[in-house]
């Protein structure tokens, strides 16, 4: 298994200085954690869920230094090779990396699988920066239709986005 304390420890410390980055990964793993429970993930696929939510968007700084840019294909493209040293300090076998690194690498091409993990963290990032960039009802609407597949996520989207109008 995977020291979930550790590798947030780490993460966190790569982080430093940007306490908006360690707000918003913090809030996606805790959805994955709901999210992954309530829909019934086993224990590892859990914990490599976990341990993918906190490093989805470790990218971000090495994707502004190379290219300028924190859009969501760079950081997919440099965010494995960051994260695999942190994993590797935090006990992650050399499977439970690999299937971590295809999640980071994935995490904004929203039709890339329909493996439950992998929607999850999909469905978990989506509600945190639907908040995080007041994303207006009809783009919640539209997600909940097209790219939402469990039941709590949907619940979640409806309850916070979509039921009342909603204060960001
Ligand atoms: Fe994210």
């Amino acid at each position: 298994m995977i020291d979930l304390e550790k590798l947030a420890a780490l993460a966190v410390a790569y982080d430093a200085g940007d306490a908006r980055r360690v707000q918003h990964f913090m809030k996606v793993y805790a959805f994955c954690r709901l999210l992954g429970r309530s829909e019934g993930l086993g224990e590892e696929e859990q914990n490599i869920l976990e341990a993918a939510a906190l490093l989805h968007d470790i990218g971000i700084h090495e994707a502004e230094r190379k290219h300028g840019s924190s859009g969501g294909k760079w950081q997919e493209l440099e965010g494995p090779a960051v994260a695999a040293p942190l994993l590797a300090q935090a006990g992650a076998s050399a499977a439970q990396a690999e299937k971590i690194a295809w999640l980071i690498a994935h995490h904004h091409s929203f039709d890339a699988s329909e493996d439950l993990a992998f929607r999850i963290l999909l469905e978990a990032d989506f509600l945190v920066n639907a908040y995080e960039s007041a994303l207006p009802p009809e783009a919640c609407g539209t997600a909940g239709e097209r790219v939402f597949r469990t039941e709590t996520g949907r619940s979640f989207l409806q309850k916070m986005y979509l039921e009342k109008p909603y204060k960001p």
